[in-house]
């Protein structure tokens, strides 16, 4: 039986789209706002949105166990779905229609050109602006019937204990692998300062890309990649115990990523029509003809 099998429609989609988890990462950490207000303002903060994220907090939290994130690993990193061109690939991304409110959010490819133009204007090399453009392309997992909570949502360590830095840490009661002394302790499977390399995170769009990306892009580009949804570190600093010197030093560029990622939403939206052969032709300069998902 597939993982997903044994989840309800419910289950699978607890959030009304994908964006409803950024939008509330947005709420998180609002640009200009000192941290610990801002944190006091979140946990204050109520609407029906929230129980939604909530929900999806809740789900995310107990199945993302060590054991899960093997056998993702396992069924997604064979790349026996799919081949084709990146452009290609964003364009099938595209096809993940957000349903909530189509006048006002952004689609995929929009998003994904914003925070890529708001880097280049920044004048940053054309590596770093190929990274923004395609950082959330492992967000195609959701159209192979994956689990939101299994595509989304930040991301932490699996296989030791988790932090209480993490968004709603309260409902890792509900994760098995709090009972399981291999996986309980503060290092669990791990070592002190072993490296993120050594590290099982929970699985999403952000391992998934890596992954297709790793032989292509610089280094600080593939750390973007794989930990721009590691809030618990990135902006908690919660896992400095497993981090090395060469981590420290990636994570500055991560930290350099994340801004772009959440406050380069602006309601005018880019015309792709405009944008396309400069990103084609940056598509061409760094990753192969066709990609494998
Ligand atoms: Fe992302
Ligand atoms: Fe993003």
């Amino acid at each position: 039986m597939k993982v997903q099998d044994q989840f309800s429609e419910k289950e699978l989609q607890p959030l009304n789209s994908i964006e409803q988890w950024e939008d509330d990462v947005l709420q998180r950490y609002p640009e200009g706002v000192e941290p610990s207000k801002a944190k006091e303002e979140y946990r204050n903060y109520d609407n029906p949105q929230r129980d939604t994220v909530r929900e999806f907090y809740r789900l995310n939290h107990k199945y993302q166990t060590y054991d899960f994130v093997q056998e993702k690993k396992k069924e997604f990193l064979q790349f026996n779905r799919k081949e084709m061109p990146v452009w290609s690939a964003m364009e099938f991304l595209n096809t993940l229609v957000d349903d909530s409110d189509p006048d006002i959010d952004l689609d995929q490819l929009q998003h994904l050109l914003q925070t890529a133009e708001a880097i280049r204007a920044d004048g940053h090399p054309d590596w770093f602006v190929l990274t923004g453009f395609i950082h959330d392309m492992g967000k195609v997992l959701c159209l192979f019937g994956e689990a939101q909570w299994a595509v989304v949502g930040d991301t932490f360590p699996v296989g030791c204990q988790f932090s209480d830095k993490i968004v709603y840490p309260e409902f890792f009661a509900n994760n098995p692998d709090i009972n399981d002394e291999r996986y309980n302790t503060k290092y669990g499977v791990y070592s002190p300062n072993c490296g993120l390399k050594n590290v099982h995170m929970s699985w999403g769009h952000d391992e998934y890309l890596y992954h297709i990306t790793k032989d292509y892009l610089p280094e600080p580009a593939l750390y973007m990649i794989r930990y721009h949804s590691f809030y618990a570190q990135h902006r908690e600093g919660a896992y400095e115990h497993l981090m090395d010197d060469h981590d420290r030093e990636m994570f500055e560029w991560v930290k350099k990523f994340n801004p772009y990622d959440l406050y380069s939403k602006s309601p005018k939206p880019p015309v792709v029509s405009e944008l396309k052969s400069y990103y084609e032709d940056l598509i061409a300069k760094y990753l192969p003809d066709t990609i494998r998902l």
